[in-house]
């Protein structure tokens, strides 16, 4: 069984999505931990109604990224996570806290990367002109939006899209590509040379005869 920590800041829909395929596929492994940095994030009503442990770590309250990223990284551990996910998770890591999970750390970022690191993505999509926007999961490094991909999902980008409909359509992707991704690692199917990720077909045998 693998322990999988997710940490949100806001609505926590793609938390959401990873939540209910761990249980509806049987997955081995448990979310041990919603955690947020802000208390009122609406994921944690829905952490706390399926009964999984929730835990804030308001950055608001810390005066540096250094000592909020390390009581961050204090509550996480408690919960013996194999595996961290960053799903809306609103914050830049100091590269200490980032090399600590190295490896075991994946983020969902709402472009298909490297195009449109950073924030605002589906209007930067717009304004380019890009025929196709999507999402992609990637192993979380030192540089913001930059590591390895695990995955990504295309949509088409219409003539007569708007920032909400081309985010709601990227949005309906991520709920499908972010299960996807994590069911990989659980499975022990992903590895990373020289920067770029690997997947196994199968699950090693150890892991597919649980
Ligand atoms: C998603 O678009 C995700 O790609 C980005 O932030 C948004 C979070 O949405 N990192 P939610 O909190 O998962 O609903």
């Amino acid at each position: 069984m693998k322990n999988i920590v997710i940490l949100i800041s806001g609505r926590g829909s793609n938390m959401e999505a990873v939540v209910r395929a761990a249980e509806n596929e049987g997955w081995p492994a448990r979310i041990a931990a919603v955690i947020s940095n802000k208390p009122q994030a609406q994921g944690l009503e829905f952490a706390r109604a399926r009964g999984i442990p929730t835990a804030v770590v308001a950055s608001k309250e810390f005066s540096s990224r250094v000592e909020f990223d390390a009581a961050l990284q204090e509550v996480i551990d408690r919960f013996a996570p194999d595996l961290v996910v960053l799903a809306g998770f609103m914050r830049i890591l100091t590269a200490s806290f980032v090399e600590h999970y190295a490896g075991r750390m994946l983020n969902i970022h709402p472009s298909l990367l490297p195009l449109f690191p950073g924030l605002g993505t589906h209007r930067q999509a717009l304004e380019s002109g890009a025929a196709e926007h999507g999402a992609t999961v990637h192993f979380v490094t030192a540089e913001l939006d930059h590591g390895p991909v695990v995955a990504q999902a295309r949509v088409p980008v219409l003539a007569d899209d708007t920032e909400d409909t081309l985010s709601a359509r990227v949005l309906a992707e991520e709920h499908t590509l972010y299960p996807h991704a994590v069911r990989l690692f659980v499975e022990d199917r992903l590895s990373i040379h020289d920067g770029e990720v690997r997947i196994m077909r199968d699950a090693p045998a150890e892991t597919s005869s649980i």
